[in-house]
């Protein structure tokens, strides 16, 4: 007497009866791996902020295409860097753009990839905004919405004729979901899917990435457009709206500053979900593993698995592959 009967410690005896019991588990067919192809390089090119991550040149699109399906991972993510830029991001539009050629290089090397393509202007602008800019009649330059929606519906349909499965709308305007659609559907590529980024943040943890995709805004920041990191309720609002506008899939980004939030989409939405495990999570685990501070695999493992366990269906990592070869 005295001593508990209930006991939840019996269940953890063995690695057998821990993995009988685990809730959450990781597979690589729930991993989206994210690529740069960079249309001015001809060999892959370290990006010194994301050790182990490259940018390509589109000559290296096959290649990569059927190392990736060799570890299992079948979904990847592409964004562009152009040759040119100007104030509307016009070389997003090329259907002769690293995405484009990239997207049907994959696709004709590995049918069944899942190739989503980032559709967003930043990318392609001289200013790195995600959008078309217009001035107020303070002086001031903002993202206009309508006229930034028209170009990145045009861009999808760039992507989507280049062979993409996915469209995916990074940039954070009103009424993009349904513009995107209506124009798919005007130009009969009914089947192409939209992930919406619905609830993304103006965070902190995109720093590597604008390295990366050469795409840090030149003046001002994205808090115009990007969602404020104190607002959960209005997260579970924007991913209501892509859902009517009809978004076939929602993302969360960036994910582990927003755990709460994932959970909270998953909740309020019947949609597939994903979480976005952004460069600045990825460079902060390079960091500290570096320096010795934890355990690189493991702190990897245990990042991804809080990221499925708060409710994500699906991950975009720069640690799919890696992850990949450790699920074995
Ligand atoms: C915008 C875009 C960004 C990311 C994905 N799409 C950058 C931004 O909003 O500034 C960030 C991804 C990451 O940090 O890994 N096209």
């Amino acid at each position: 007497m005295g001593f508990p009967t209930i006991r939840p410690r019996r269940l953890r005896a063995t690695p057998e009866l821990r993995t009988l019991v685990r809730e959450t588990s990781l597979s690589p067919k729930n991993f989206v791996y994210p690529m740069f192809f960079n249309a001015a390089i001809d060999a892959p090119c370290p990006i010194s902020s994301m050790p182990g991550v490259h940018q390509f040149p589109v000559s290296a699109a096959r290649e990569q295409a059927k190392a990736i399906k060799a570890r299992g991972v079948n979904s990847v993510i592409l964004f562009g860097l152009p040759k040119t830029k100007d104030d509307r991001g016009s070389s997003g539009l090329d259907p002769d753009g690293p995405v484009p050629r990239a997207i049907a290089e994959m696709k004709s090397a590995v049918p069944e990839l899942v190739m989503m393509a980032d559709v967003c202007v930043d990318e392609y602008t001289e200013h790195g905004h995600c959008g078309i800019l217009k001035q107020r009649r303070n002086g001031e330059w903002v993202v206009d919405n309508d006229a930034t929606i028209e170009v990145l519906a045009e861009m999808s349909v760039v992507f989507a004729n280049a062979g993409a499965d996915v469209v995916a709308p990074s940039d954070m305007m009103d009424g993009r979901v349904a513009k995107i659609r209506a124009v798919l559907d005007e130009s009969g590529l009914v089947d192409t899917s939209i992930l919406s980024y619905a609830v993304k943040y103006a965070s902190s943890f995109y720093g590597p990435f604008r390295e990366a995709a050469d795409c840090a805004p030149k003046f001002g920041d994205r808090a115009g457009y990007q969602m404020d990191p104190g607002n959960a309720r209005e997260a579970v609002r924007e991913a209501a709206l892509d859902e009517a506008e009809g978004a076939d899939m929602l993302m969360v980004k960036p994910a582990l500053a927003y755990l709460d939030v994932i959970r909270d989409v998953r909740k309020a939405s019947l949609l597939p979900l994903g979480g976005y495990n952004v460069s600045g999570e990825y460079a902060m685990l390079h960091a500290a593993a570096e320096r010795g501070m934890l355990d690189y695999e493991r702190a990897m493992m245990e990042t991804l698995t809080s990221i499925r366990r708060a409710g994500a269906d699906f991950i975009l990592t720069y640690h799919a592959l890696e992850a990949a070869e450790l699920l074995g």
